[in-house]
C-alpha cells in the first residue's frame, strides 16, 4: 500500500490521548514526596485509567489498515457479500476516508461510485482525504465524493444499482430510529439493485430483535434479505470480538 494513502482508524487517536493524559495526571504526582496513603489512592485511580488506554491501543493496532488487519477484512466482507456484477452506479453511505468506495471502484472498473459523508467533528476524515486516497489508488476518475447525510440522502429514488455502508448508522445523531436510516438507504436503490450494509444490528436497543428487523425490511418490498454476524465471518482475537460483538451484515436484493 502506498504510504500517502490514509484510511484512518476507527479508534480515534484523540480518544487514546485522552486516556493517556488522564492516566498521567494521576500518576505523575506519585513521583513527588507525598503521603503513602495518597500515593496508593492515586496509583489505584491511575491504574483504572490505564485499562481503557491499553484496550484502545490494542484495538488501534488490530484495526490498523497498514498491515491489512481487521478494518480491511471488515470492508472486504461488505464487498464480498454484495451480490453485484459491477454494472452501473454504486453508493457508499458514510464513506469516512473513502475506503469502501475506493475498493468498489478498484474491483469493478466499469462502475461509477459515489461516496457521501457529513464529515463532521469527531472523526478525522475529510473529503480532501477521500479524493487524495482515490487519486493514489488510481480510481479518481470513477468516484465522486459528496457531502450529505445518511438521514436525508441527496439523491432521487432508485438512482443506484448497488449501495454499501459500513459502521455508520449507529453514529448518525439526527435520526434516533435507526431502522429509518436503512429505509432511507434502500430508497435510493433501484428495484433489483443490491445492498450490503454493516452496522451494530445485533444491538437490540438500537435495532430491536434481528428477526423483527429482517421482517420489517422485507415488508418494504425488498425481495431478498440475508443476515450474518460479522464476528462469525472474520477470525479475530477474543478481545476484539468483544468490541465488535453486535456487528452484523444485512445484504440482498431490492
Ligand atoms: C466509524 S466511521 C466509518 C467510516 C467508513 N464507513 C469506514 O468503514 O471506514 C463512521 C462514519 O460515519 C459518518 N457519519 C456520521 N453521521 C453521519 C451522517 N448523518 N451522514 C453521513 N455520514 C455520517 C462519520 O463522518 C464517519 O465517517
Amino acid at each position: 500500500m502506498n504510504k500517502s494513502i490514509n484510511y484512518g482508524n476507527w479508534v480515534p487517536r484523540n480518544m487514546i490521548y485522552f486516556f493517556l493524559v488522564v492516566f498521567l495526571i494521576f500518576l505523575i504526582p506519585t513521583l513527588f514526596p507525598i503521603s503513602l496513603v495518597i500515593k496508593i489512592i492515586l496509583w489505584v485511580i491511575a491504574g483504572i485509567w490505564l485499562f481503557p488506554f491499553t484496550y484502545m491501543m490494542y484495538l488501534y493496532y488490530y484495526f490498523s489498515v497498514n498491515n491489512k488487519e481487521i478494518q480491511y477484512k471488515i470492508w472486504d466482507l461488505v464487498i464480498q457479500k454484495l451480490p453485484w456484477n459491477g454494472e452501473g452506479k454504486a453508493l457508499d453511505i458514510g464513506t469516512g476516508a473513502g475506503a469502501l468506495a475506493i475498493e468498489l471502484a478498484k474491483r469493478f472498473p466499469e462502475a461509477n461510485v459515489w461516496g457521501i459523508d457529513y464529515w463532521g467533528k469527531g472523526w478525522n476524515y475529510s473529503i480532501q482525504q477521500c479524493e487524495e486516497n482515490a487519486k493514489y489508488e488510481g480510481v479518481a476518475n470513477q468516484i465522486v465524493f459528496q457531502k450529505g447525510s445518511a438521514s436525508n440522502l441527496p439523491f432521487k429514488d432508485a438512482e443506484f444499482d448497488a449501495i454499501v455502508s459500513n459502521f455508520v448508522y449507529h453514529e448518525v445523531r439526527d435520526t434516533r430510529d435507526k431502522r429509518k436510516l436503512i429505509n432511507e438507504s434502500l430508497r435510493v436503490l433501484k428495484k433489483g439493485g443490491t445492498f450490503s450494509l454493516q452496522d451494530t444490528f445485533k444491538n437490540k436497543r438500537r435495532y430491536g430483535i434481528t428477526e423483527d428487523l429482517i421482517r420489517q425490511i422485507k415488508a418494504w418490498d425488498i425481495q431478498q434479505v440475508n443476515f450474518i454476524e460479522t464476528v462469525d465471518e472474520i477470525p479475530m482475537p477474543k478481545l476484539v470480538k468483544t468490541e465488535l460483538k453486535t456487528m452484523g451484515l444485512l445484504y440482498g436484493i431490492k
